[in-house]
């Protein structure tokens, strides 16, 4: 359900207009219903044929990616893993750590595994991809998407990620857990709102993120990810990693969606200048939800 703008939290709104001065156009959206084509399954062509009367358009920063209409979680070709339904800006983590064949993924945070398949898919299938959740019933929905999805590089584990044993991975994604405030749309996310929350799951964050550099090896890549609009779990994450971790940013490209640059200070702190190099994608600007995401490597 959506609620109108000025039935949420006052403290929420007065932080996000610190930030963007648009913010609060956020309540005017409801994010479109999207889906990603398997490839691992399924030919672009034959699901845009077959699935004609949901499919709305394609998804100008995908080539994989559709709008479509709600109901079409109960298709035969949903149940037999020919697409995947995945919120749109969630696609943005997978395509900006790029994984290739033969590369070692850890992806610390992966169930229900959206992008663990379609890192899997991205892979062709070969490599390994470390998918770990620390949340038991969570792993099951995990475990049946990647067989659903045809993943077979995937090994899944069950480990609070902070603990993780040691392993050189090529590539990590750290799609981290988050207050899910980009999806402050939504009415249950608005009732779970508040400060509190912010600070612990900040907190969290910048522990998993120590662990990542620890599993990182040298040269290595990461992309820092969350469903959140909140500075203290993204760029203070990212500065910490910065100056703590001595990681850098790393700038990319994507065409076709509008994304804003991170912000630089937030209240009493200023942001490692370098910051600029991650994105924030606001709910206003491609009717999706709210994304955070940033690139990171290890020297
Ligand atoms: C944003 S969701 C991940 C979504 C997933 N990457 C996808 O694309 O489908 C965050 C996940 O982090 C998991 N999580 C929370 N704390 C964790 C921890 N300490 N170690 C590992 N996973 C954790 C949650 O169970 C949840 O599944």
């Amino acid at each position: 359900m959506l609620l109108k703008s000025g039935a949420y939290n006052n403290v929420f709104k007065k932080r996000l207009l610190e930030i963007a001065s648009d913010a609060e156009d956020i309540f005017t959206v409801t994010p479109k219903k999207s889906i990603r084509i398997n490839t691992l399954k399924a030919e672009k062509e034959e699901i845009v044929k077959k699935l004609s009367d949901y499919i709305i358009e394609e998804m100008p920063w995908y080539e994989h990616g559709l709008w479509v209409r709600d109901e079409i979680s109960k298709t035969i070709e949903h149940h037999l893993g020919y697409f995947y339904i995945q919120e749109a800006a969630s696609m943005l983590s997978a395509i900006v750590l790029s994984p290739s064949k033969h590369e070692f993924i850890v992806d610390m945070c992966a169930a229900p595994g959206s992008k663990t398949t379609q890192m899997a898919m991205m892979m062709d299938g070969e490599g390994v991809i470390i998918a770990n959740d620390v949340n038991s019933k969570r792993i099951k929905a995990l475990a049946h998407n990647v067989q659903r999805g045809g993943a077979k590089n995937v090994i899944i584990t069950n480990y609070d990620a902070r603990y993780m044993p040691a392993m050189e991975a090529d590539k990590i994604l750290l799609d981290a857990p988050c207050t899910a405030s980009g999806k402050i749309m939504y009415e249950n996310v608005q009732k779970k709102w508040n400060y509190n929350r912010i600070r612990i799951m900040s907190r969290k964050q910048k522990q998993l993120m120590k662990t990542a550099y620890r599993l990182l090896r040298k040269e290595g890549e990461m992309v820092y990810s969350t469903c959140s609009l909140e500075p203290e779990e993204n760029e203070e994450v990212i500065d910490f990693a910065i100056r703590e971790l001595g990681m850098e940013t790393l700038p990319f490209k994507i065409e076709g969606i509008k994304m804003r640059e991170a912000i630089t200070s937030w209240r009493e702190k200023e942001f490692d200048d370098s910051i600029k190099n991650c994105r924030r994608v606001w709910p206003q600007d491609n009717g999706t939800e709210g994304f955070f995401i940033c690139k990171l490597k290890k020297f």
